[in-house]
């Protein structure tokens, strides 16, 4: 076993205890036993629980195969999507850059700016296209898909169709119909896990493959995760950081604010905000999902963490090595007065920052729980991933919704629709 996050509590001291902890056992033990339960709401959209080593790999050796191809006929990969259908990818496209195709996401808004820019950014090079829509209807990808497909056939007339690649339903959709009338590969997005559940599906595979990131050590860590933290005791990461959230929730905590030391991090808050937000948030409920990037967002936010209404409590993602680091120079004239910091790594002036800024905000009322992870790598990644999808699934039913529906995204929808004058 390799699994290496490690979960650190001592900075909810006095305000959530061990004997605390231990009493939520049965309660957590009931929401994990749930995701396995058919009676149980939402139980038709876990397939993501066992997915690490049940996913189908004839599959995904199409997506290898898919990416190599991509590496090698196209200089930009045009990702289209929206949600749990992009957030995955790109979170893991900013830790891990692309060392092949420049892969950009559009369809992800209804701005003309972005398409515009998009189309600047492909320029003459060579390109293919990844629409990823499990519904295969929903309005940003369509409207971006329909532009860029007529970008591509104006290009590459009949061979576009060898480089658009749609990953969307077995069978039902608007998507799956054209691409199966015009011979597009296609990737599945299983019925069982939903948008937001699906970064370990052709989802977020393929953009990750095509990128040079390793998805079999991507896999293995999520894999490893799902077997330790299926343990069912008060041990399990898991069940302290769902045990603790729902306690500081009760106690008035009604913001989680997702923290990271790593700008690359940045999007694992996007992606972590519309897990939890989009599983938790129903029913008049849920804890409200915020991320910062530290320490940028100390000089901003950092005033109301410490001293603004206290609702709050931090969750930090923290990475230790992230695989280079910078020394402070010396300076002969030390005119900034920074020479008691000369030759230190950059790194350990981030940990005393990272220290610090615990301390302070737990001393102000915002307790935090710390994910400390040792390396920036795909199996990290994985493990993140999992850790963080199974949290959100028992946590859901320890506050009593169904964790894998999002009712409330249709109320817009239907105005929207009425007012484009949809037929
Ligand atoms: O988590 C979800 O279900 C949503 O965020 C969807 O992923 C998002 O709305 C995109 O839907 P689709 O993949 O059907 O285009």
């Amino acid at each position: 076993m390799h699994t290496m996050l490690t979960l650190d509590l001592s900075h909810l001291d006095g305000f959530v205890s061990q004997e605390q902890l231990t009493a939520m056992a049965d309660e957590v033990a009931a929401a994990h036993a749930k995701l396995y339960d058919s009676s149980a709401p939402g139980s038709d959209f876990t397939g993501w629980v066992r997915l690490p080593e049940a996913y189908d790999k004839e599959e995904f050796d199409r997506i290898l195969k898919a990416a190599k191809k991509i590496r090698s006929d196209s200089e930009v990969l045009v990702v289209i999507g929206i949600g749990g259908s992009y957030l995955g990818a790109r979170t893991a496209l900013e830790i891990f850059p692309s060392d092949g195709p420049d892969i950009c996401f559009v369809g992800c808004s209804l701005s003309p700016n972005e398409i515009q820019k998009v189309m600047r950014r492909i320029g003459n090079r060579s390109w293919s296209i990844n629409v990823i829509s499990k519904s295969g209807g929903t309005i940003e990808p369509a409207i971006a898909f329909r532009i860029f497909r007529e970008h591509l056939e104006k290009k590459y007339g009949a061979e576009a169709n060898s480089r658009i690649y749609a990953t969307t339903d077995k069978a039902r959709g608007a998507l799956k119909s054209v691409a199966d009338k015009n011979g597009w590969e296609t990737f599945v997005i299983p019925d069982e896990v939903g948008g937001r559940f699906s970064v370990l599906t052709a989802v977020g595979l393929l953009p990750i493959a095509v990128s040079g990131t390793d998805i079999n050590e991507l896999m293995a860590g999520a894999a490893e995760a799902m077997e330790k933290y299926d343990l069912r005791s008060m041990d399990n990461p898991v069940w302290q950081y769902v045990a603790a959230r729902n306690l500081l929730y009760r106690q008035g905590k009604k913001i989680e604010i997702f923290c990271n030391y790593e700008p690359s991090y940045t999007f694992f808050g996007e992606w972590l905000k519309q897990l939890f937000g989009e599983s938790e948030g129903k029913d008049g409920k849920g804890i409200f999902p915020a991320s910062v990037q530290l320490t940028t967002d100390l000089h901003s936010m950092g005033q109301f963490i410490q001293d603004g209404e206290r609702i709050l409590f931090e969750t930090v993602i923290y990475v230790d090595d992230t695989g280079c680091d910078v020394a402070v120079p010396h300076c002969d004239d030390d005119g900034d007065n920074l020479n008691y910091l000369a030759g230190k790594p950059m790194s350990f002036v981030r940990e005393m920052a990272f220290q610090g800024t615990l301390a302070a905000h737990h001393d102000g009322g915002a307790p935090a729980m710390v994910l400390r992870s040792p390396k920036m790598n795909a199996r990290t990644l994985g493990e993140l991933f999992y850790f963080f999808e199974l949290s959100c699934g028992i946590s859901g039913h320890v506050l009593q919704v169904n964790p894998f529906n999002q009712p409330g995204v249709e109320a817009y929808k239907k105005n929207m629709f009425a007012l484009l004058g949809r037929p």
